[in-house]
């Protein structure tokens, strides 16, 4: 069978990235130009300065990607773009630099949806059996999603408001720690203990649905009362507690939909799955799970869980197969559903 090469472009937040992607395996190239350093001082992602980033580096980081995979337009099959969700303005860049490349080429045009994406960095790491159960946890989103195939996916839990990823760099926020927040505090909790016992919502509730905006509130309240007093708490301790709790929601319903759904394969996906105390206690809950109901486990790359053009190559490749193709009306949309 023929190879299927697949330019992907990626700008829905605070990454600029491109790749090339063969057969939805085979990374040939990826490119990411992230702006984080110009958000900071702002402590979150404003979203002109984003979109004045996309603008500025996407024609050069096509060049790179198609470069580096030593490749040229005539050796691709298709383009593919992240359609939403996300920053309007932000995916609007991606968007329009995909159409002008699939007017400019002939070649057909593939929108993705980014939580898709987000998922599918896992087929670039090992092939996925189906039906397969991703938990998707990032700064914008944290669900529970169940594959039937690659291109058909059912959310069956959700956040009631913050997502997990919004939870870590609100939080970070109060410890001084620098957006985004959540490398940095999974690193100070494997330094500390779980002494704050924060609550852990809707653990008891029969739904596969989270809620971390409870916590938040109760780790910053912790926080200013301990100002108050002029008690002095410990930032391991604080981050491992808090970590603990978002661990254990996690953890807790993701193992019970496994064990109702059974599916062949278990991915994490999205920017806190990068997580290393959630990589662990997931892989460790799974393990103990008897033979019959024990899904493959895939972890992406740390590399792979942010925001990148890799995993859009990945998910397209699939749509592409089932002859899933957009026109030049693609439009960015900021509140996509999977
Ligand atoms: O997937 P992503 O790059 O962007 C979105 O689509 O949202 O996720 C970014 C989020 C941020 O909230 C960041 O703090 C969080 O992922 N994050 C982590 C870790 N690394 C990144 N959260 C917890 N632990 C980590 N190691
Ligand atoms: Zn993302």
């Amino acid at each position: 069978e023929k190879d299927v090469r697949i330019l992907a472009y990626e700008s829905s937040c605070d990454e600029t990235s491109t790749a090339v992607i063969k057969n939805g395996r085979e990374i040939e190239s990826l490119i990411v130009a992230t702006q984080i350093k110009s958000h900071q001082r702002f402590g979150g992602v404003v979203p002109e300065v984003a979109s004045r980033h996309h603008i500025e580096v996407i024609s050069q980081i096509t060049k790179e990607a198609l470069a580096e995979a030593k490749v040229t337009w005539n050796d691709l099959d298709a383009i593919a773009v992240t359609s939403g969700p996300g920053l309007v303005g932000a995916l609007l860049i991606g968007v329009s630099a995909a159409k002008a490349a699939s007017m400019a080429t002939g070649l057909p045009l593939i929108g993705v949806d980014h939580i898709m994406g987000h998922i599918m960095a896992a087929q670039l790491k090992d092939e996925i059996a189906y039906p397969a159960l991703a938990l998707q946890v990032s700064g914008g989103h944290t669900e529970i999603v169940l594959l039937k195939d690659p291109v058909h996916f059912e959310i069956i839990g959700d956040t009631r408001d913050d997502a997990a990823g919004e939870a870590y760099d609100k939080i970070g926020r109060v410890l001084g720690v620098n957006y985004p927040a959540g490398k940095t505090i999974d690193a100070w909790a494997h330094q500390g203990k779980d002494t704050f016992h924060f609550p852990r919502a809707m653990m008891e509730e029969d739904n596969y649905d989270f809620s971390f905006s409870g916590l938040k509130s109760a780790f910053i309240n912790t926080c200013h009362h301990a100002d108050q007093i002029h008690e002095k708490l410990d930032k391991y301790d604080l981050a491992a507690s808090f970590q603990a709790a978002v661990v254990d929601v996690l953890a807790d319903k993701t193992i019970r939909a496994i064990k109702e759904y059974q599916p062949k394969t278990f991915i994490m996906g999205g920017g806190v799955a990068a997580n290393q105390g959630l990589r662990e206690r997931m892989s460790a809950e799974i393990a103990k799970l008897p033979d019959a109901v024990k899904p493959k486990v895939i972890l992406p790359e740390l590399k792979l869980c942010g925001d990148n053009a890799a995993m859009i190559g990945a998910a397209a490749y699939n749509l592409y197969r089932d002859g899933q193709f957009s026109d030049l009306t693609l439009n960015a949309d900021p509140s996509m559903e999977l």
